[in-house]
């Protein structure tokens, strides 16, 4: 009987993954990444960075999203990773537990804003919202809850319908009943929904990732105080916020919010095992969990494996012990500072704005009008962004994404252990290739709009 080998499998099979991953999976993602010229072959990663086959280094903007906020590869986490698979734990009994979910749970309420003070683990982001979703409603004995526009939340159903994007949702329908959206940074909005008395909670991230949008300084403490006055939980997603990527352990603890409810998940992984969590007010724990027969009320078969609590506690201890919160505050105010003067430089930046290392910058047609720019943008809105990322990629090496759908919004969320060096890789290269934009002219433009036309 043959071994199995994994340097074997990925010797044997090297550089086979994106066809097979569009026969198999799923094809319209291998197509744009082909159209983009982002089908390279990864073959390593550290840290900050990623190399393909040929051993090209780049920096690496989008962090997988926002979960590398320790580094990809990082060290302590796989050393602890390699550790615990040594041990050959009892993980998952199921009927019984071992140490580690007890001992995460305790290290996440050391960190976590000091309202909450009960963990109910899950697997993913989405999970964490779906969490909120139902124990909110239960603990609170009303149906309604109360999103805002331009949220995200996730891809499964009960996170979808409060997902602020109603074209988004719209395929999907129907979704929750008793989900409404208001505006986004609109303390009246929220007062008129709250005060019929019958909203469950109210989630919202504390800076919108789509765009990365950043409320006034009063909105969530007004948000929460609308909350107590009215009865409705306030849940705060910190699923993309979480973990120091705002310069703050959690973005909340900037307004010192003490919230019913938290989501966490992407950086508590280490980037390796995906673990997330709903961090609980103890009266909003009791509320539901609030006998022998509700004791299982939530669960899932994989949450609390050990793997993911060991990823956890490694991943905590590295924030700590590297000081990667106060890191990414410090590094961050460099970013803006290297940033921010693209705004007097070029007419299409409208915006640079960001927190901790969650950044971005926004484009936007040049005032007093400029024939380009509608070209591009009457084209598809947030064209132009895609202007910027190809290049990026393709002449600079760095891997950048788009910050959401027609949104001309390029984002950043590099990992925390990105260096100043790294920040002027990238500061430069932005430079670089809006300076470029400049020229661009109507042949260039014509392609790139008929490449972007065949991948809808
Ligand atoms: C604020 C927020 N909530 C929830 C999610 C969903 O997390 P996951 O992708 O782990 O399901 C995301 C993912 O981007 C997010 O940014």
């Amino acid at each position: 009987m043959a071994e199995f080998s994994l340097r074997g499998l990925l010797a044997e099979r090297a550089g086979e993954g994106l066809a097979l991953y569009g026969r198999h999976s799923n094809p319209r993602f291998v197509e744009i990444l082909r159209i983009l010229g982002f089908d390279r072959h990864w073959e390593r990663a550290e840290g900050p960075y990623l190399f393909d086959r040929d051993g090209t280094r780049y920096l690496d903007w989008l962090g997988g999203f926002g979960m590398y906020n320790v580094g990809r590869n990082n060290p302590t986490v796989r050393a602890a990773l390699a550790e615990f698979l040594e041990l050959q734990t009892a993980s998952l009994p199921q009927l019984g537990l071992t140490d580690l979910p007890g001992l995460l749970a305790e290290a996440l309420v050391s960190v976590a804003p000091a309202s909450t003070d009960r963990v109910v683990f899950v697997n993913t982001g989405t999970e964490a919202v779906e969490a909120a979703i139902k124990l909110g409603r239960a603990a609170a004995g009303r149906p309604r809850v109360v999103a805002t526009e331009n949220g995200f939340h996730g891809l499964t159903l009960g996170s979808m319908s409060v997902n602020g994007s109603a074209e988004a949702r719209a395929r999907f329908g129907p979704l929750l009943p008793d989900v409404v959206h208001v505006p986004f940074d609109d303390l009246d909005a929220l007062e008129a929904e709250f005060a019929r008395e019958d909203v469950a909670l109210f989630v919202t991230e504390p800076v919108q990732g789509q765009g990365v949008i950043l409320p006034g300084w009063d909105y969530l403490a007004g948000a929460q105080r609308l909350c107590r006055k009215y009865g409705t939980l306030f849940c705060v997603d910190e699923v993309q916020t979480g973990f120091g990527r705002t310069g703050r352990m959690f973005a909340s603890q900037h307004w010192g919010l003490e919230p019913d409810m938290v989501t966490v998940a992407k950086g508590l992984s280490g980037g390796y095992v995906p673990v997330g969590a709903l961090l609980l007010r103890r009266s909003v724990h009791e509320a539901v969990f609030d006998s022998l027969e509700h004791a299982t009320s939530h669960g899932s078969t994989f949450a609390p494996n050990d793997a993911a609590m060991v990823a956890g506690l490694a991943t905590l201890h590295e924030l700590a012990e590297r000081d990667l919160t106060d890191r990414a505050a410090r590094i961050g105010a460099y970013l803006l500072e290297r940033t921010m003067p693209l705004l007097e430089r070029y007419d299409v930046v409208k915006d640079v704005r960001g927190l901790g290392l969650m950044w971005a910058v926004e484009f936007g047609e040049p005032a007093g009008g400029s024939r380009t720019w509608r070209f591009i943008d009457g084209r598809q809105p947030a064209l132009f962004s895609q202007f910027v990322i190809g290049p990026l990629f393709r002449e600079h090496h760095i891997l950048s994404q788009v910050a959401g759908h027609r949104i001309n919004v390029l984002k950043g969320l590099p990992p925390l252990v990105v260096k100043e060096s790294d920040i002027d890789w990238f500061a430069d290269a932005l430079d670089s290739v809006l300076a470029k934009t400049r020229s661009l002219s109507r042949a260039a433009l014509g392609f790139a709009t008929r490449a972007v036309a065949r991948r809808r």
